[in-house]
């Protein structure tokens, strides 16, 4: 059973549900983030900026306490998901990039193939981070986008507080070695068309 159901919110109570749902010994193959147990959401503002961390650490614990034969994936960015934050960020005339934040968007395909392989192979428990083969900060991946959608914007910087924030500029984001496919170059270079991407 892939568990791949997701949101902005209630993905521990996905994983509750879930679980006691299903028969006893059945397999779940669950897809978390990479520093899922690297980013501390103790504050409201880390919680507000990156509670999805804790929740994804929580539901992880769901499904690694229940009692049922279980592999956790934790992924990096999908590329999919860095062009739609890159599509709401160009809307500003001006946009704000926390400052020193870098990731490292992965291929949604490369990470769907090896859940597959994972749901057809025997419970493994935490399994190796999949990630994409570059590091590269937010401002980069956010001009690279505005580059090859033809807009202009300017980018400002900004500080955040909190211990999440410090934690994602240290690198708590990211994997320990890079991944492989496509870069993020390459996945905008291969997009044919952008729709909704006007200049
Ligand atoms: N995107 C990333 O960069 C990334 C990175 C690491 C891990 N992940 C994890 O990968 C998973 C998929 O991410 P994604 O970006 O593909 O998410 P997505 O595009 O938002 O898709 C999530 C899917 O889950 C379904 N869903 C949500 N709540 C559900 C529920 N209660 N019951 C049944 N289905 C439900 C949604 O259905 P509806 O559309 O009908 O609501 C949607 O099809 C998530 O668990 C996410 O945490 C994502």
């Amino acid at each position: 059973m892939l568990h791949l159901a997701g949101g902005s919110s209630g993905d521990v109570d996905k994983a509750r549900t879930l679980v006691r749902a299903l028969a006893p010994g059945t397999h779940v193959v669950f897809i978390s983030v990479v520093g899922a147990d690297r980013v501390p959401v103790v504050s409201r503002t880390d919680r507000a900026m990156f509670g999805y961390f804790a929740d994804q650490l929580a539901a992880e614990r769901v499904i690694a306490e229940s009692g049922l034969p279980w592999t956790t994936l934790r992924a990096t960015q999908f590329h999919d998901l860095t062009l739609l934050v890159a599509r709401q960020m160009a809307k500003l005339p001006v946009i704000p990039v926390p400052a020193g934040v870098r990731f490292q968007p992965v291929d949604a395909g490369l990470v769907a193939a090896r859940l597959v392989e994972l749901a057809l192979g025997a419970p493994a428990g935490l399994v190796e981070d999949v990630a994409g083969p570059r590091v590269e900060g937010m401002d980069a991946l956010l001009r690279a986008y505005l580059k090859k959608t033809g807009q202009r914007r300017l980018l400002v910087p900004m500080r955040l507080g909190g211990r999440a924030y410090a934690a994602i500029r240290a690198g708590g984001n990211l994997a320990a070695s890079p991944g492989t496919g496509l870069t993020w170059d390459g996945f905008l270079g291969s997009a044919t068309a952008l729709p909704g991407d006007k200049p």
